[in-house]
This record gives C-alpha cells, sequence and structure tokens, in this order.
C-alpha cells in the first residue's frame, strides 16, 4: 500500500469510527429508547444528501474522572449545514451516545462555530438537542461552554431564526438555549424538559415526580406554554421543522419565500355570512373563519394547547407568508388573560423580527377579570401584546368579527396602534364595554328607583345597543377602514396586504425598548 493510499485508508477509518458516535452498544441503547442517533436525525431533517459535516475529529480535553482515557470523535455533537427545499440552514445534533450528549467545553466551540457561520451568512440555525446538560467531569469549563452558546442565542435572536427540537431528556444547560431561540419543538414519550431531573428534585423538595410529569411533552405544551409544539414523534418532529421553516425568510434582512397561490384570491365564502350567532352569548368556532379566508386552509398552528382562547399561526394568503392572531370565542368566550396574552405577544415580535404580516382576527369581550388574573400580573401579561403591537412595523390588517370592547379592543391591533387597515364585519360591536355591564353602572342606582327595575335595565341596554353595538361609530371616527362583507374577507384582506407590501416604518432610535417582562 503507498503511503497515500495508508493515509486515505486512515481517513476513511476515522470518519467510520466518528460515524459510530459512542459505539455500537450506545447506538443499540438509543434505538432501543425509541430514539434516532444525531447523524440519523439529520438525515431525516435535511434535503436529501445535502448536509456537510464539520468538525469530525474533535475530541474533547478533560482529564478528569478517567476522561483521559475516552476521546470519542466528534464528542457528543454532529454539526454542520446542508439544506431545507433548496434554502441553506445550520444544524447541530446532539449525540447521547456520547456522555449522554453533555455538553463539554469543545463540543460547546462546535455548537458556536455553527451559529457563527449562520450569523455572518444570514441563514437559520436548527439545534437537535438531546443531552444531560453539562458534562459533569468538566466543571465550570462547561459552563462557560453554555455561556458562549447563550450569548450566540442573544446575539442572534431577531437576526436569524433559531429553532430547537428536542428530542430526548434535555436538562439542566440543554433547556435554557431552546428556551433563547424562537421554537422549540417536543416528541412525545421521547422528550423531556427540566431544569433538575426527579432525583434531584426528590433529593431537594422531596416531591415523588416521573420525567414525564415534571417535563414531558404535555406538560410542556398544556401547562407551562415552554414548547410551542408537541408531536407524537421524533421524526415528525423533524418533518414539522421543514413545514415551519417554509413560513420564515433567512433572516431579518429577507421577506420569506412566496408560495404559487393555488387558492383563487377572490373566493367568496358564504357561510361567514352567517356563522356569527345573533344571540351574543353563543359563541362559533374561530377556526372555521381562519380556514375559509387562507390559502387552502392550510394553517400551521403554534402553542395549539396552550391558552386556547386564542389561535396564533402562520398560513397563507396570496402564496404569502402571514402570522395569524385570532381570539377563540369558543374558548373563555375569547378573553384575554395572563397566558393567552403572553402567547400572543409572543408570536407577533416573532413576526415583526422577520418581516412576516400580521392578520388579525377580533371577537373579544374584555380581559379576564378576578384575583386570579391580577394576582397573577394580568396587568402586565396584557402590557406585552399591547406592546408587542404597537413596536411591530410589519404590514398589520385587522377585522373585527364581533365583540371588540375597552382595553381588549385597543390591544388587539387597533388603528391607534399603528394598525394598518382596521376592516369590521356588520355584526362587530366596538365600544368600552358590553350593553350588560354598561348599563349596569350607569344605571344602577335610576334602575332600583324604577317601578320594573328589570324592565328599565332591558331598556337601557337596548338603547345602548342601538347606539353601540355596532362598527358605524368606529368607521364614523376613522378607526375602521370600511365595514366589509363577511364572505369577501380572503379578497378584502389579500388585497390590503397587497397594498401594504412596500411598508417602510421606523421605530425610533434606541438601544432597545424596555417591554414589560
Ligand atoms: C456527564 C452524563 C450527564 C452529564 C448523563 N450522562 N448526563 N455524563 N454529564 N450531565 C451520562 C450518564 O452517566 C450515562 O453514561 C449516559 O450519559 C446516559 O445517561 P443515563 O442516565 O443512563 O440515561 P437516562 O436514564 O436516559 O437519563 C438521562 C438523564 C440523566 C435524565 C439526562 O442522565 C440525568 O439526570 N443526568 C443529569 C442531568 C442533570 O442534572 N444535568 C444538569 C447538569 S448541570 P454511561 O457511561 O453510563 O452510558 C447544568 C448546569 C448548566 O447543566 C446551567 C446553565 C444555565
Amino acid at each position: 500500500m503507498s503511503t497515500n493510499q495508508e493515509k486515505l485508508q486512515e481517513l476513511l477509518e476515522k470518519r467510520a469510527e466518528a460515524r459510530l458516535g459512542g459505539g455500537e452498544k450506545a447506538i443499540e441503547k438509543q434505538h432501543a429508547r425509541g430514539k434516532y442517533t444525531a447523524r440519523e436525525r439529520i438525515a431525516q431533517l435535511l434535503d436529501e444528501g445535502s448536509f456537510e459535516e464539520l468538525d469530525m475529529f474533535v475530541t474533547h480535553r478533560c482529564t478528569n474522572f478517567g476522561q483521559d482515557k475516552k476521546h470519542p470523535l466528534g464528542d457528543g455533537v454532529v454539526t454542520g449545514y446542508g439544506t431545507i427545499e433548496g434554502r441553506l440552514v445550520y444544524v447541530f445534533a446532539q449525540d447521547f451516545t456520547v456522555f449522554g450528549g453533555s455538553l463539554s467545553e469543545t463540543m460547546a466551540q462546535k455548537i458556536c462555530k455553527v451559529m457563527d457561520l449562520a450569523m455572518t451568512m444570514g441563514a437559520p440555525v436548527i439545534g437537535l438537542n438531546d443531552s444531560g446538560g453539562a458534562r459533569i467531569q468538566e466543571g465550570i469549563n462547561a459552563l462557560a461552554g453554555y455561556s458562549e452558546i447563550f450569548k450566540r442565542n442573544i446575539l442572534a435572536s431577531g437576526v436569524v431564526p433559531q429553532i430547537s427540537a428536542i428530542l430526548g431528556p434535555c436538562a439542566g444547560g440543554a433547556v435554557y438555549s431552546p428556551a433563547l431561540t424562537d421554537f422549540t419543538i417536543m416528541a412525545k414519550c421521547i422528550s423531556y424538559m427540566f431544569l433538575t431531573g426527579p432525583t434531584v428534585v426528590k433529593t431537594v423538595t422531596g416531591e415523588d415526580v416521573s420525567q414525564e410529569e415534571l417535563g414531558g411533552a404535555s406538560v410542556h405544551s398544556c401547562k407551562s406554554g415552554v414548547t410551542h409544539f408537541a408531536t407524537e414523534t421524533g421524526e415528525e418532529a423533524l418533518q414539522l421543522i421543514r413545514k415551519l421553516i417554509s413560513f420564515m425568510p433567512q433572516n431579518n434582512m429577507e421577506e420569506a419565500p412566496l408560495q404559487k397561490c393555488t387558492d383563487p384570491i377572490d373566493r367568496l365564502e358564504d357561510k361567514l355570512n352567517e356563522i356569527v350567532p345573533d344571540n351574543p352569548k353563543r359563541s362559533y368556532n374561530m377556526y372555521d373563519v381562519i380556514g375559509a379566508i387562507i390559502d387552502n386552509g392550510e394553517f400551521l398552528e403554534v402553542q395549539r394547547d396552550y391558552a386556547k382562547n386564542i389561535i396564533v399561526g402562520f398560513a397563507r394568503m396570496n402564496g404569502q407568508s402571514v402570522g395569524v392572531v385570532a381570539n377563540q370565542p369558543k374558548v373563555l368566550a375569547g378573553v384575554l388573560d395572563c397566558n393567552a396574552s403572553r402567547k400572543a405577544a409572543r408570536f407577533v415580535r416573532f413576526c415583526d423580527c422577520f418581516n412576516i404580516p400580521l392578520v388579525t382576527l377580533v371577537d373579544v369581550p374584555g380581559f379576564l377579570p378576578g384575583t386570579g388574573q391580577e394576582y397573577n400580573a394580568v396587568i402586565l401579561h396584557g402590557a406585552k401584546l399591547l406592546y408587542a403591537y404597537g413596536e411591530a412595523t410589519v404590514p398589520k390588517v385587522t377585522v373585527t368579527l364581533r365583540k371588540s370592547y375597552g382595553g381588549s379592543h385597543i390591544v388587539m391591533s387597533c388603528k391607534q396602534l399603528r394598525g394598518d387597515i382596521n376592516y369590521a364585519w356588520p355584526s362587530a360591536e366596538i365600544a368600552v364595554m358590553g350593553a350588560e355591564g354598561a348599563v349596569g353602572v350607569l344605571y344602577a342606582r335610576d334602575a332600583k328607583n324604577a317601578d320594573d327595575p328589570k324592565a328599565y335595565l332591558a331598556e337601557k341596554q337596548e338603547e345602548y345597543s342601538k347606539l353601540f353595538a355596532n362598527p358605524y361609530q368606529a368607521a364614523k371616527y376613522g378607526y375602521i377602514d370600511d365595514v366589509i362583507e363577511p364572505r369577501n374577507t380572503r379578497f378584502r384582506v389579500i388585497k390590503a396586504l397587497q397594498m401594504l407590501a412596500t411598508k417602510k416604518q421606523t421605530n425610533p432610535a434606541k438601544k432597545h425598548g424596555n417591554i414589560p417582562l
């Protein structure tokens, strides 16, 4: 064998060794847990054959606790770049077969390298997380590694989209980087996120809790709102990332890719003319409205199982990516509360970061009153949504379907919060509050003195409704640009978005605002 052939042979052997990560046994164990290896996951995520790996031969430098005897090539993470639908993305996938995917100093350097490339090139970063957190043997160097990653997450925020899939038991530092990214996806039965695992919880607080109860996909998709999506399997999570990224631009200087629209833009939806019930206390399903006005009814909902009284997600209108925010009258009458406000505010800010126009569908009776909400700082959470809409400079089209009362009217992208085009259906009621509440405040004393207080209040309610429970008071002042036929909503919104395509608006120069956190 010539020297060249020997060198080539050495390269091939090293590559084969690196591809085995923590070894065949560890890979078998990973598969037995119902999980794929880092490289298998990358292959599922990216366009076939597009992955270019970097730093395959990096090894850790730790000598503590016998670490000097084990130097797996690649050290616990596979990094590189490839394409999704032909568009460049950077990716890192933690390899649980190597020290439980725990983060070493060198592993952090590998991750930081692709994050830096992503920032320089202006392309999204996708992290596939499956990690026991900071590599305990490395001590402070592992913590320093995390800090370097977090710093990059923060600086990349609003510059390039960052997406995290949680595909294993992610603990400690392994959850803070995903928390700093734009979207987090968990897969049921294999994904867990917690700061400290069940063993530590038991030691510190005495609480007996399983991984699933502490930080499973359903906990974080329904209760905490930490994750934006929960899929049935890991493969589904990876396919979802492909779909999600199709709605986004590569970076904050670009527009989201335009797709060919196969759905007629002037499609009339007669059912919308009848969808709002005559009885204001009866609900209807906002998903029916969203499905009827967007292209082909294709809606990618974000945080579907959290704060269901508000709906947020991505859709296309005439092929253009839009962010939809809509009150859901079927859940809590569509009221705004702490969680709904937080959920929508985060989504609005994402869309604004990445030049995705906002379409807001309003049917909101107000903020949820009571100590439960006040003690949980509904004032601050509501203010987040107010702030998010007010600072957003992307095109904003608002359609008021029915109720739009008081503070919640203002919050939901009203004209004075720089709503560009504000439409209302004839069924809209835009006022300080509903008839019952208003009459209760204005006429409580008079009603007491009336011969028939009930009839008196009913009469006053009727009077109030005639005056205020319509869109024309707001239209009279130009706060509503037009009252539109519900069945024509798709066309009117698309026309407005087309008109707004060249919108240029900037905020006053500042270091950054101080959103009420
Ligand atoms: C080194 C680790 C490790 C870690 C796991 N391993 N976590 N090695 N550092 N942090 C190793 C295990 O020793 C084991 O090695 C292999 O990975 C697989 O782990 P198992 O425990 O066998 O797997 P499983 O039963 O699935 O449990 C996974 C786990 C558990 C839930 C993640 O390993 C665990 O609780 N790890 C510690 C989690 C934690 O508390 N991390 C916080 C670190 S502090 P062998 O050789 O046996 O295969 C931190 C602070 C950063 O992250 C803060 C920044 C803000």
